[in-house]
């Protein structure tokens, strides 16, 4: 995606809010890529370090160039500085691959088979490389996929 169809995808979206919105084009994830992304979120929870809320999360990104990155949580006694799943494999594949990275979708998965979106913080972060990125998680109902801007209207961007 460029950045000029991010900006126009935006625009559009502003000015014809859901449900037309919903019908536009979005990069879509075929249901193999889908599950191998799954696959990773489930994986990489095994390494999360939660002794306080015993809650493990792994989290799996795509990026627009095919790789895939994940992260699991990380906690600390001083609360506030965790890290979530979402945010580790965020920052791993700038880590790996620089500044230019674009999130084409993003999975979650957790140890405890509850709901479980990205929190707050993370739609933003997810929002600043993947302004169209598809969030796949678990719902109250089942399995959910959302796009980005459904779980975080109005994302804050600077450029
Ligand atoms: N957590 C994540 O890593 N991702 C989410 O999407 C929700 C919450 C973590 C943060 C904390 O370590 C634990 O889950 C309980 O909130």
């Amino acid at each position: 995606m460029t950045h000029d169809s991010a900006i126009c995808g935006e625009l559009v979206r502003l000015y014809f809010p859901s449900p037309l919105s919903s019908f536009m084009p979005k990069k879509t994830v075929s249901a193999d890529v889908r599950k191998k992304l799954e696959r990773a979120a489930v994986k990489v929870m095994k390494n999360a370090y939660a002794p306080y809320s015993k809650f493990h999360v792994g989290a799996a990104i795509l990026l627009t160039n095919g790789e895939i990155f994940s992260g699991c949580n990380v906690e600390n006694a001083s609360y506030g500085m965790t890290n979530c799943a979402e945010r580790t494999a965020i920052f791993s594949a700038v880590a790996q691959l620089g500044p230019k990275i674009e999130i084409q979708a993003v999975a979650v998965a957790n140890d405890h088979g509850v709901a479980c979106s990205p929190c707050g913080a993370c739609r933003q972060v997810i929002y600043e490389f993947g302004p169209d990125a598809t969030i796949f998680f678990q719902g109250a109902t089942g399995p959910k996929q959302a796009h980005i801007t459904e779980l975080l209207p109005e994302g804050f961007r600077l450029q």
